[in-house]
C-alpha cells in the first residue's frame, strides 16, 4: 500500500510517496510565496497551499498505481493563524509563525493576564508567533475581520478540510495555539473567553494518526484516487519531523535545521519548563514533548548565500572551511526577532568581530556557527532543567550539509545521528496516515520499523574544548545587544 505525506512548509509544500516499509516511491516539491508586508510582518495565502498541494499530488502520483493509495497526512507548519467565514472563504491571508506584529497583545497576555495564569491554563506563555496573540491582534485592528470569523484554523488543517470536509486539528498542532489545555488534552474555555472567542468556532481535535475522514469523491475523481482514501489529522512540522527521525517515546532528541531551528526532546510524561522558555506541547505519539524554536536557522544562510552572495552553490562555498572552533567573526541569527530562548521580536541579524583580514569565507562561516550557537543557547535552556540526551538526530535542509552537522556535534557536544532519509515532516506525515489505516498499531511501532540511521556525527574533544571557549564568547552578545535592538528595530 501507498501513503502521501504532505509537508506543508513556509517556502514550499513537499510531497512524498512512501509505502509501508519506508521506501519513498517518489519526492515533489512546490514553492509558493511569502509576504511581507511590513518589517517583521509574515503572511501566506492559504488558496496558494491548496492549489499547490493538488498541482504537487497529481505529479506526485503520476506513474504510481493509484489504487493502491491508502492514506494521506500532513507536517504543517505551526501556529499559523487561518480564518474563514460562513462561506468558508478564507478572510484575510495566513498570519504565520514567524510574524512579530503582536508585540502589544503578547505584553497584554504575558503582562495583564498574567504568565502564571497562562501557563496553568495552557502548559505555555505567550510568544508572538503564536496564534492566539494574533486572534487578538486581528480583533484590535481589523474588527470587521473578526467579526466574520467562523472557523479558525492551523495551516495544516485548511488542507484536511478542503480535502476531507472535516473541520479538525491535532493535538501537537493545536498546543502551538495557546488556547489549548496541553496537560488534557483539550480546548481552554478560560483561554477562549480572554481571545473573544467560542469554542465552536476551533476545529475539533484529534491525536495525530487518527483518521478524520476520506478524501472527497469529487478530489478522489480529480486525482484518480481510491473512493476510501483515509485522511489523518497529522502534526505540527516538528512533531511529524520527530515521527520521521523516530524521536518518539521517552528521552529523544532531534534537532532541525530548516527555515527555523527546533530542538524537540519527547517524553513520556507531562512537564513544563518552569521559565517557560521551552514550549511544553503534545506529541503525535500520544505523549508529550518539550520543543525550542529559533525563527531564522537555514533560512540564514539561504539569506546569506542567495540574497547577499548572490549564489546557489551552497556546498562550493562550504567547501574551503577548515578552521573550525576558530572563527573572529560572530553572527547573530536573528533576522526575524528570536523567540527560543530571547522571546524578542525586536532582536536583529548581527555581524560582530569583524576586521580588515576577514574573507567572505569567515562570514559564511560564522552564519553556520551562530545558528549552531544559537541552537546550543536552547540546548542549554533543555540541561538546565535536567535534560540531558547523549544523542540527536537531525533533520531539515540544513542538516544535508557535513560542515553544518559537524559543527552542531561539537558546539552542543553531542553524537549526531543522521536518518538515511532526512525528509522529517513529510515522512512523519506518510507514517501517521499508515497508523490511521491500520498498517501499525502505533506511531512508536512505525517509527521502530521505518526509520533507519546513516550513519553518526561524534564529536571530537579538541573542537569541543575549541567551541566552548567561542560559545562562552557568543553568549556575552545578545544581553549586550538587547537594548540596542529595541532601539534600532
Ligand atoms: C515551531 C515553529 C516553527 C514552524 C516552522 O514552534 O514556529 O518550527 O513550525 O514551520
Amino acid at each position: 500500500m501507498l501513503y502521501i505525506g504532505i509537508d506543508l512548509g513556509t517556502s514550499a509544500v513537499k510531497l512524498l510517496l512512501m509505502d509501508e516499509s519506508g521506501k519513498i516511491h517518489n519526492i515533489v516539491s512546490k514553492e509558493y510565496p511569502l509576504y511581507f508586508p511590513q518589517p517583521g510582518w509574515s503572511e501566506q495565502n492559504p488558496y496558494d497551499w491548496y492549489d499547490k498541494t493538488i498541482e504537487g499530488m497529481k505529479e506526485l502520483i503520476e506513474g504510481a498505481d493509484k489504487s493502491q493509495i491508502r492514506g494521506i497526512s500532513f507536517g504543517g507548519q505551526m501556529h499559523g493563524l487561518v480564518i474563514l467565514d460562513e462561506n468558508d472563504e478564507v478572510i484575510r491571508p495566513a498570519i504565520l509563525w514567524n510574524d512579530g506584529r503582536t508585540t502589544k497583545e503578547v505584553e497584554y497576555l504575558n503582562g495583564a493576564i498574567g504568565k502564571e495564569t497562562l501557563s496553568a491554563y495552557t502548559a505555555n506563555i505567550a510568544f508572538a508567533g503564536f496564534t492566539a496573540p494574533k486572534i487578538l491582534w486581528v480583533k484590535a485592528n481589523e474588527p470587521e475581520n473578526f467579526r466574520r470569523i467562523c472557523k479558525i484554523m492551523l495551516p495544516k488543517d485548511y488542507l484536511a478540510y478542503r480535502l476531507s470536509g472535516t473541520f479538525c486539528t491535532d493535538l501537537s498542532d493545536a498546543s502551538g495555539m495557546l488556547l489549548l489545555d496541553v496537560k488534557n488534552r483539550c480546548w481552554s474555555k478560560e483561554m477562549c473567553d480572554i481571545c473573544g472567542i467560542t469554542m465552536d468556532q476551533l476545529p475539533k481535535l484529534f491525536e495525530s494518526y487518527e483518521k478524520v475522514g476520506v478524501v472527497k469523491p469529487e478530489i478522489a475523481g480529480e486525482l484518480g484516487l481510491p473512493g476510501d482514501v483515509i485522511v489523518a489529522a497529522g502534526a505540527g512540522d516538528n512533531a511529524a519531523a520527530a515521527v520521521g527521525t523516530g524521536t518518539v517515546g521517552n528521552g529523544r532528541c532531534n534537532i532541525s535545521l530548516g527555515t527555523s531551528g527546533t530542538i524537540f526532546i519527547s517524553s513520556d510524561t507531562f512537564g513544563v519548563d518552569r521559565n517557560n522558555a521551552l514550549h511544553s506541547f503534545d506529541h503525535a505519539d500520544g505523549k508529550y514533548h518539550l520543543m525550542g524554536c529559533m525563527l531564522s536557522a537555514a533560512s540564514c544562510n539561504k539569506w546569506w548565500m542567495e540574497d547577499i552572495l548572490g549564489t546557489k552553490d551552497f556546498g562550493a562555498e562550504q567547501s574551503g572551511i577548515d578552521k573550525l572552533g576558530e572563527n573572529h567573526v560572530f553572527f547573530l541569527p536573528y533576522l526575524m526577532g528570536e523567540r527560543s530562548p530571547w522571546n524578542d521580536p525586536m532582536a536583529r541579524g548581527t555581524f560582530t568581530g569583524i576586521t580588515m583580514d576577514t574573507t567572505r569565507q569567515d562570514m559564511t562561516q560564522a552564519v553556520l556557527e551562530g545558528v549552531a550557537f544559537a541552537t546550543r543557547d536552547m540546548y542549554e535552556v533543555a540541561k538546565s532543567i535536567g535534560i540531558k540526551p547523549l544523542r540527536t538526530k537531525i533533520c531539515g535542509g540544513g542538516a544535508k550539509s557535513p560542515l553544518w552537522r559537524k559543527m552542531i556535534a561539537n558546539i552542543l557536544n553531542l553524537k549526531v545521528d543522521i536518518p538515511s532519509c532526512e525528509e522529517g515532516p513529510g515522512m512523519g506525515g506518510a507514517m501517521l496516515a499508515m497508523v490511521a489505516a491500520g498498517a501499525y498499531e502505533s506511531v512508536e511501532a512505525a517509527a521502530e520499523a521505518i526509520v533507519k540511521v546513516s550513519g553518526t556525527e561524534e564529536p571530537d574533544p579538541v573542537l569541543v574544548e575549541k567551541y566552548e571557549a567561542r560559545y562562552q564568547q557568543f553568549k556575552t552578545l545578545y544581553p549586550a545587544l538587547k537594548d540596542a535592538f529595541q532601539v534600532i528595530a
